[in-house]
């Protein structure tokens, strides 16, 4: 049996049970699974660096002994190939998902025909979990401990007390 190497590519922005869910699904199916966290994303301006995201999910990943981080920067197959990889991870929570995955796997295929992407469902409580959601529910102090890592939990109220703008914090000389 061939050595099966997978990459889970994601803006963890920030990670999430939902993420950990699907790490702890791959880390079973493939025999090593690289998390790789895009450095510049399209999406805006990140919460957390990219550093700080390779971080926390280096930490939360710590019990899978078969799970790396990494970063990575420009199109993902090509950060694949060159780690070896023969299959792309993506969790996919609902339908809504479906559209705009099926458009990336294709185009990955086409750019890269060796890579077969591997689609994964979270467990459904965490059908629902987006980090987008999660950073939003924060910023307006709702409850979201049972939805991220403790260590994540940490960092966002780490950020709110060093008073980052988007999570409700005082900015320097502001009044
Ligand atoms: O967690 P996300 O934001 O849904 O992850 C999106 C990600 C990182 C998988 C996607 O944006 C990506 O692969 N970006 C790298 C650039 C790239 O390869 N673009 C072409 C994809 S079809």
């Amino acid at each position: 049996m061939p050595f099966v190497r997978a990459i889970y590519p994601g803006t963890f922005d920030p990670p999430t049970n939902g993420h950990l869910d699907v790490v702890s699904r791959g880390s079973k199916v493939f025999d090593h699974l690289v998390v790789a966290v895009l450095h510049n994303t399209s999406k805006g301006a990140p919460l957390f660096t990219t550093k700080e995201r390779a971080e926390m999910l280096t930490e939360v990943t710590k019990p899978f002994g078969n799970v790396t981080v990494a970063t990575f920067d420009g199109l993902l197959v090509d950060f694949a190939l060159q780690q070896g990889a023969t299959a792309v991870l993506r969790g996919i929570r609902a339908i809504s998902d479906y559209e705009y995955e099926i458009q990336m796997a294709m185009m990955n295929r086409k750019l890269a025909p060796s890579l077969e992407t591997v689609f994964m469902m979270p467990a459904e409580k965490y059908t629902y979990v987006s980090s987008r959601l999660i950073k939003g529910v924060y910023q307006l102090n709702g409850d979201i401990s049972e939805l991220v890592p403790p260590l994540v939990l940490q960092r966002l109220q780490e950020k709110r007390a060093g008073r980052t703008p988007e999570l409700g914090g005082e900015v320097p000389g502001e009044v």
